[in-house]
């Protein structure tokens, strides 16, 4: 890879209680790139994904975050730091209204104090969520709830943001619609740490994936070169 990574995990070991769910996790995300995380059901990528949030802390190895080691750091600072979780399932609040949502991203000092501007840009990203932004957020459609999700992660002006699964569940016209969401976030000069089921697509525009099997990474490449991959589209595209 060219510039210096901006996320670097090495080694990654990570338990559930007493289960080990984490073996040995390596990957690396340069400025600005867009970086799959593949790999069959319970592989290991929401664990990952988790680990590098500090949501759950990793029992060995390494994640480093603009050259600075963020194992073990609590989330809230690793929000600060810049880096942005758009759990998988969502987890938004079904009572709150839309903008409430949203507004709860923004609950660092820095972002906070940017809220407006923040709520706007978002708005043009997802003008569906402006025009519902009243609305409680359990009463949106399942593609519209995944929208407010990236927008609460964005209202926190990550540099890192981290989807895992935004497209589970959705219809085909919509899983295009998240991936023309994920080039319009990448235009800002985010880079995005993505874990999707939509194996194709997500190689189609990912400069580098890495695939996670019974927690460790097995695999890696460019998406091009996985694409063109006889036991990658065997495993995971069936074809
Ligand atoms: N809260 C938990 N308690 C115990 N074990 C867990 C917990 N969460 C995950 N695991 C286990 O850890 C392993 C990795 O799970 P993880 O959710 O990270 O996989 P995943 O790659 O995200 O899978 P999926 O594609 O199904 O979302 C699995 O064996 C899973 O059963
Ligand atoms: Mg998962």
């Amino acid at each position: 890879m060219s510039a210096e990574p901006i996320l670097r995990v090495r080694n990654l070991v990570a338990f559930h209680g007493d289960v080990q769910a984490l073996w040995d996790v390596s990957f690396e995300a340069s400025p600005g790139e867009l970086v799959v995380l593949l790999g069959g059901n319970g592989g290991g990528k929401t664990t990952t994904i988790r680990a590098i949030s500090g949501m759950l802390r990793p029992a060995g190895g390494s994640v480093e975050f603009k050259g600075a080691p963020i194992h073990g750091v609590a989330s809230r600072r690793i929000v600060e730091l810049g880096i942005g979780h758009v759990p998988e399932g969502r987890a938004l609040f079904p009572q709150m209204s839309v903008r409430e949502n949203l507004l709860l991203g923004a609950y660092l000092p820095g972002p906070h104090r940017r809220r407006r501007e923040n709520l706007e840009k978002v708005f043009s990203l997802f003008p569906v969520l402006k025009a519902r932004h009243r609305q409680s957020a359990g009463t949106l459609s399942g593609g519209e709830q995944q929208m407010c999700a990236i927008g609460r992660g964005l209202m926190s002006e990550p540099s890192l943001l981290m989807l895992d699964e935004p497209s589970l569940g959705l219809a085909p016209i919509l899983v295009e619609e998240i991936f023309r969401i994920i080039a319009d976030i990448r235009k800002e000069g985010v880079t995005v740490l993505l874990v999707e089921q939509h194996v194709e697509q997500a190689l189609e525009v990912a400069d580098h994936a890495f695939i996670l099997a019974d927690g460790r990474t097995v695999g890696k490449g460019t998406g091009a070169e996985l694409l063109a991959n006889p036991e990658v589209r065997k495993a995971y595209l069936s074809v």
